[in-house]
């Protein structure tokens, strides 16, 4: 089976916030990336807007031909937003205010009262329901009896310390399939390490944003796209 990529275009968004004005925009990135072969767009609407927007949520989704995947917070707030907006998927999110990006993990197991209503909203309204966790069997069996179609392992861990991490991937990957899950996998990724994460035969997707957005700065969004895609694609055959 095939793994598709997902970018993540926060950072495109970065940078337009530099300066308050609409350019770079988003949704140009997104048209891009997708012309270039990626088979979805993340982005990620956090409580204190520092990237993506309320207004870029609409924009992007009616001005794509591809799969939104929206990374949101647990909170009744962004639930709403998102059952409004009903992208195809999901991805609930720890998330904290001082933290420069997504540090870790849910607590899945811990978190279960505010997460399992969140997941069964979405899931009901169709959307398809991702939790971002560690790649450990209670956060993999706590997502199961949720009943979230997907796990996303989060990666950053393995992009520090790809030795000691990756065994922990793919058997986290593997019990997340045997339970019925679905299996995503992201953070850190970059041409560098994303071979060995690809070659997981139950990874479907991968989502990628701040480094192929860096490395679109220096090489441009359609070739680092497309030489993301090829990595993903010689790691799986
Ligand atoms: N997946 C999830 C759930 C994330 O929160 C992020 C970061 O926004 C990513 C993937 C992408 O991580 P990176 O920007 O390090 O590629």
């Amino acid at each position: 089976m095939t793994c598709r990529l997902g970018v993540n275009i926060d950072h495109v968004a970065t940078v337009r916030n530099a300066r308050g004005g609409g350019h770079p925009d988003p949704l140009e990135a997104a048209r891009v990336a997708i012309a270039a072969g990626a088979d979805g767009i993340t982005l990620h609407l956090r409580e204190d807007r520092r990237h993506i927007r309320d207004d870029d949520l609409q924009r992007i989704a009616s001005g794509i031909d591809a799969p939104v995947n929206l990374e949101m917070a647990a909170t009744s707030e962004m639930a709403d937003i998102a059952a409004a907006l009903h992208p195809h998927a999901c991805c609930i999110v720890p998330e904290r205010r001082t933290e420069v990006t997504t540090e870790g993990g849910l607590d899945a197991a811990g978190g279960m009262q505010t997460l399992a209503p969140i997941v069964a909203r979405l899931s009901a309204a169709g959307i398809r329901v991702s939790l971002f966790i560690d790649a450990d069997a209670a956060q993999i069996k706590a997502a199961a009896t949720m009943r979230a179609a997907v796990v996303e392992l989060h990666t950053g861990a393995y992009a520090h310390h790809p030795g000691e991490e990756l065994q922990r991937l793919r058997d986290g990957a593997r019990l997340a399939d045997s339970l019925g899950l679905e299996v995503h996998a992201g953070h850190g990724l970059t041409f560098d390490n994303v071979g060995p994460v690809a070659a997981i035969p139950e990874i479907r997707e991968l989502n990628i944003g701040h480094f192929l957005i860096g490395e679109a700065i220096l090489h441009g969004l359609p070739h680092v796209v497309r030489h993301m895609k090829g990595l993903i694609a010689a790691a799986r055959s």
